[in-house]
């Protein structure tokens, strides 16, 4: 029996895991990319790699290097006690147990801490809160949230949530969100509110399935894009 979780999950993603749960293309890698909420995650470092253009945010990356690196550490103790003791809200299929979990995202955290100590000017590493962004308008064409707004946050509210996304809106042409699940594994109660209040204000929202299912019902992302710009 699982146990009851009100604390936020810290995922460490990569690249893959990040095209699998926003249903990137081909062509979508090829456009210039804004990952919020980033944390640990290597998708910025291994699409740089690729020649990507794609930058990363994060209040974290405010700090210096020895404690970027002491709270990833951290992040991933952190997730991996949540796992084990909640083992039956995953597919143990493409990775097959905590330990090969735990292996698999600390080579994550090591591509990104590599990354991260290279890029001195913090160019690539933003330091940045949601919901206000330093971005100009429309500087990308899309943003990425990987588990922040609705499972990330201790007390989800449906307004910050919006907030979060008209703002990430306000700097790329689409944003996509993932998952829609609540830090219990649950669909969050915050999805519909949000979709509407969004949809009032003239946002274009969709729910898209998406292949990502390590988490049990988890294999869905929201799209969202002002309005003003056309998205296919
Ligand atoms: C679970 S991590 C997500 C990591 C990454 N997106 C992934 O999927 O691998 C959540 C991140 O949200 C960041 N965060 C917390 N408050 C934030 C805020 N107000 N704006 C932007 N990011 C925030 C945390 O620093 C943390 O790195």
């Amino acid at each position: 029996m699982s146990k009851q979780l009100h604390a936020p999950w810290c995922w460490v993603h990569e690249l893959d895991d990040y095209v699998q749960m926003f249903d990137l293309s081909a062509q979508d890698l090829t456009l210039k990319i804004l990952d919020c909420a980033a944390g640990p995650s290597s998708f910025a470092a291994e699409l740089t790699q690729r020649g990507g253009r794609v930058v990363a945010c994060d209040p974290l990356y405010e700090k210096v290097t020895e404690k970027v690196e002491m709270k990833t550490h951290e992040m991933i103790d952190a997730l991996m006690e949540k796992v084990s003791e909640n083992q039956d809200q995953f597919s143990w299929h493409t990775v097959a147990s905590p330990d090969e979990l735990k292996h698999e995202h600390h080579g994550t955290a090591e591509l990104f801490l590599e990354d991260f100590k290279n890029d001195k000017q913090r160019q690539r590493y933003r330091g940045e809160t949601l919901p206000t962004l330093s971005f100009t308008d429309y500087e990308f064409d899309l943003a990425l949230c990987a588990n922040f707004l609705f499972d990330g946050l201790q007390r989800p509210e449906p307004e910050f949530i919006t907030a979060c996304i008209k703002e990430m809106c306000r700097v790329a042409r689409e944003v996509r969100v993932y998952p829609l699940l609540n830090s219990e594994g649950e669909i969050a109660e915050e999805v519909g509110p949000v979709m509407m209040q969004l949809q009032q204000d003239d946002y274009g929202v969709e729910i898209r399935e998406v292949d990502y299912q390590f988490q049990k019902k988890s294999n869905a992302m929201l799209r969202v894009w002002p309005n003003t710009c056309v998205v296919e």
